[in-house]
């Protein structure tokens, strides 16, 4: 009898643990327990149920998502007090989402899932109900026409960083709106959180301003581009393409029902030769002829950059004026990086001007430039984020710095007092190859998916004071070399779930092996979201198996 007892006994902790590994959310959890060998059925017609008409976005998207990749039909049910007539008899929810309204961590959640119960999501507020529900979609099949049977589970979860970020560049190619949304689509599935949209740059201006409606109808287009990697082969086929405000504000509704704030950046006072193709007067040679950049790159070679004069300021009062009323969340980005100095220690006007207002160098021309831009944002009541080049000329400590190149910049941020993004391109940089076999993507990496989720930003030195002035990490995609969806959406995944475990997982819960095992699952709902993905790893591993 004994025996038989001590069989079952092991045959269940065999059977929770087949169930737990059955169990790959990404990004990791803080806590994930099974409780029940039972598991529940998800049914066609079942109901989702809201604690309040908040909610109604959340329940909408979870509804949508169970019927466009499994075909499984769900009803949201109001709080009861919100029902119309008729629908008093209310059904069993199978699923109900509740938000707690409390002071806890913003995006935590808990998510209990019962053979008899069904789903419970309780989050500290909207945002956690929406990753609580994440997480639900991570637990469910990852193909049609298979039986949603859900484990019984008590996941406990918040985020590591308050600041998980993905930025797109759309100015080296452009990409249409369906696939910003799409992106948006990728990234809250990946629990992230902001959107960085680089607008503008050398290339090209691609959001519509009416105080300058000049910027896209002439910045918007370039004769042609090089083919090849750089120098390449110069190709004259004239490209473009711009963003409209109804666009614009489709994109920003859009993310915010995905918890996702935009933030746009026009990069100043650099990078701006689609102003200049616009505005040639705004230049250092202002009787030169200007244009939208053809080829990539070596920004010392061709990229002149904005004088110094009136009207060059009163321009961009207007633009950020504007740029801060077309966007509601709390950031405006606004470059800062890669500044050709050459140009303004070439112009005789810049050296004057420099004499008159005391700057010492050009670094602190850039600077002058930067603090005239965040004064702009400051007055329309946001915060200026900037590249790390923004540190050199001196800077205020509102502006958020964001760290593109080594991570000791990123340091060097928080020491000097500011709050910063963690981006750095050696590890977060995604346009660059996965694995030097895969030549087409393009002339930088390789990166690959575990040098990705290994970077750790954040060094164990810091004080606690300067720990809590780190925001959190954001990965970046440049398009230089990446000219279509196919391609952005290759260089992606799977190094995304990689970053969105750093960006959200405890380093305590992180671990590459158990990483790398959930892959495969992984992979599997790209196939399900209809998502390319790079397949470098999983061959990686298979060559592996085989030696
Ligand atoms: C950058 O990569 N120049 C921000």
């Amino acid at each position: 009898m004994k025996k038989v007892l001590l069989l079952l006994v092991s045959l269940y902790s065999l059977w929770m643990q087949a169930q737990h590994s059955s169990i790959q959310i990404v990004p990791q959890p803080v806590e994930v327990r099974v409780t029940d060998t039972l598991q529940f059925r998800l049914q066609q017609e079942a109901a989702i149920c809201l604690s309040e008409t908040d909610l109604e976005p959340t329940g909408n998207y979870l509804s949508a998502y169970l019927e466009q990749y499994l075909g499984l039909r769900t009803h949201l049910q109001m709080p009861a007090k919100k029902q119309k007539k008729g629908q008093q008899m209310r059904q069993e929810a199978a699923i109900t989402l509740i938000n707690l309204h409390n002071d806890s961590i913003s995006g935590g959640y808990r998510l209990s899932i019962t053979p008899q119960g069904g789903v419970t999501v309780q989050g500290n507020d909207a945002a956690g109900v929406f990753y609580g529900v994440q997480t639900l979609i991570q637990l469910l099949p990852t193909q049609a026409g298979i039986v949603p049977l859900l484990p019984a589970v008590e996941v406990t979860d918040y985020p590591r960083f308050a600041y998980r970020g993905m930025h797109l560049d759309v100015v080296r190619h452009f990409f249409p709106v369906a696939f910003i949304k799409r992106y948006l689509d990728y990234m809250a599935l990946h629990k992230l959180n902001f959107f960085h949209w680089h607008l503008t740059d050398d290339q090209g201006w691609r959001i519509q301003l009416k105080c300058r409606p000049e910027l896209t109808e002439v910045g918007a287009y370039r004769d042609g581009e090089i083919v090849g990697y750089y120098p390449g082969k110069y190709q004259p086929l004239p490209y473009g393409g711009y963003y409209t405000q109804e666009e614009v504000a489709e994109v920003v509704r859009y993310a915010q029902e995905r918890h996702i704030t935009v933030i746009p950046e026009i990069d100043i006072p650099g990078h701006c030769m689609a102003v200049l193709a616009t505005y040639p007067a705004f230049s250092t040679t202002p009787d030169a002829e200007q244009s939208c950049a053809r080829t990539w790159g070596i920004y010392n070679r061709f990229n002149n950059v904005l004088a110094p004069t009136e009207e060059v300021f009163t321009f961009l009062s207007d633009v950020f004026t504007e740029l801060c009323s077309l966007f509601p969340g709390p950031y405006i980005h606004l470059g800062g990086d890669e500044c050709a100095k050459k140009w303004w220690k070439a112009s005789e006007s810049t050296q004057q001007f420099m004499r008159e207002q005391g700057l010492k160098d050009e670094k602190e021309l850039q600077s002058y430039f930067v603090h005239h831009v965040q004064e702009v944002i400051q007055r329309n009541g946001k915060r200026a984020i900037g590249w790390d080049e923004v540190l050199e000329g001196g800077i205020s400590k509102e502006c958020i710095i964001m760290n593109w190149r080594r991570p000791t910049h990123g340091i060097h941020a928080l020491e000097a007092g500011n709050q910063t993004i963690f981006a750095c391109s050696g590890w977060y940089y995604l346009n660059k190859k996965e694995s030097r076999l895969q030549q087409e993507i393009g002339p930088n990496g390789p990166l690959t998916l575990q040098k990705v989720y290994e970077f750790e930003a954040v060094p164990d030195t810091l004080t606690a004071e300067q720990l809590s002035r780190v925001m959190g990490v954001q990965g970046c995609l440049w398009t230089e070399y990446t000219q279509n969806t196919w391609k952005a959406e290759f260089n992606l995944f799977p190094r995304l779930a990689a970053l969105a475990e750093s960006a959200w997982s405890q380093p305590a819960v992180k671990s590459w092996e158990e990483f790398s095992k959930k892959m495969v699952k992984q992979i599997d709902r790209y196939e399900l979201w209809g998502a390319r993905y790079n397949d470098a790893f999983l061959r990686q591993e298979d060559i592996e198996r085989k030696r």
